[in-house]
């Protein structure tokens, strides 16, 4: 099926400190409904948690869009669910089996191939605008020291090959389009088994470190009917997992991000 509405327009730069920021900008000037920004390089490439994303000019996917849904700031967060169903579909076209961690990478083993960002602006309560912030590693070959061993490409999983950019960006949004019109119509419910089968973390032991210092460990059991994670600690409880960083803790060979 054609795409309908996601890139209809399009705004591709050499260059930007941050996809997310000139979209951010852009719909504050008024961008409509899948207006999608891409740059080539960004100079401050901004992950979540306050992380920075590497982001050279080496042919990877730097990418933000522009959304308008009619959707509660609270019903906001899985947007990053249903984007992480179509990047996943998206690299599996490249034969490569990725796996979701929630609630925003893109793994393959250990390594990081992409991520999501997803920001919200309000008016007076209710959600004015998304962005909806996509990063992947299509062709960097050497990352930085700090980056070994969590960070891979399209092209160094598939032996090397130069990884077409224009071509994998058409097929992620067709791929997202999909995946958000179907979020959009159904919520959580509608994305809810695909993102699951296509995460690791169910049946795993975690820990999550909430906002400040405090952590819950215990074993993923699913999502809530919100996308929160959902982690049933050692006394049988059952914890709401709604923003945090996740911890592997009964990986082979210890712990892992
Ligand atoms: C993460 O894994 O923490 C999210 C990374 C998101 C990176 C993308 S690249 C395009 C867009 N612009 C940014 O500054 N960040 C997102």
């Amino acid at each position: 099926m054609p795409r309908r509405w996601l890139g209809a327009k399009r705004i591709d730069l050499e260059t930007c400190a941050s996809t997310n920021d000139e979209a951010a900008r852009l719909a504050a000037e008024g961008a409509v409904h899948g207006t999608v920004v891409t740059a080539r390089r960004q100079t401050a490439g901004r992950g979540r948690g306050g992380h920075a994303w590497h982001s050279p000019d080496e042919d990877n996917l730097y990418m933000s869009a522009v959304l308008r849904p009619a959707v509660e700031p609270k019903h906001v967060p899985p947007i990053t669910l249903a984007a992480g169903v179509a990047v996943h579909e998206a690299v599996n076209e490249y034969g490569v089996r990725a796996s979701l961690k929630w609630p925003n990478d893109v793994l393959v083993g250990r390594e990081k191939l992409a991520g999501i960002l997803t920001e919200m602006g309000t008016r007076q309560g209710a959600t004015d605008h998304v962005i909806l912030g996509i990063g992947v590693n299509l062709n960097t070959h050497a990352f930085p020291e700090e980056l070994h061993g969590l960070a891979t490409s399209l092209s160094l999983l598939t032996g090397g090959d130069t990884v077409d950019r224009g071509r994998f960006v058409d097929s992620l949004l067709d791929h997202l389009e999909v995946w958000l019109d179907r979020f959009f119509d159904g919520g959580v419910e509608a994305i809810s088994s695909p993102w699951t089968e296509r995460a690791t973390l169910a049946g795993r032991r975690l820990r999550a470190a909430l906002d400040g210092a405090s952590a819950v460990e215990g074993v993923a059991t699913g999502l809530a009917a919100d996308g929160s994670l959902l982690l049933r600690d050692d006394r049988g409880e059952t914890h709401r997992i709604i923003a945090g960083d996740l911890t592997v803790l009964d990986d082979e060979g210890g712990d892992s991000q």
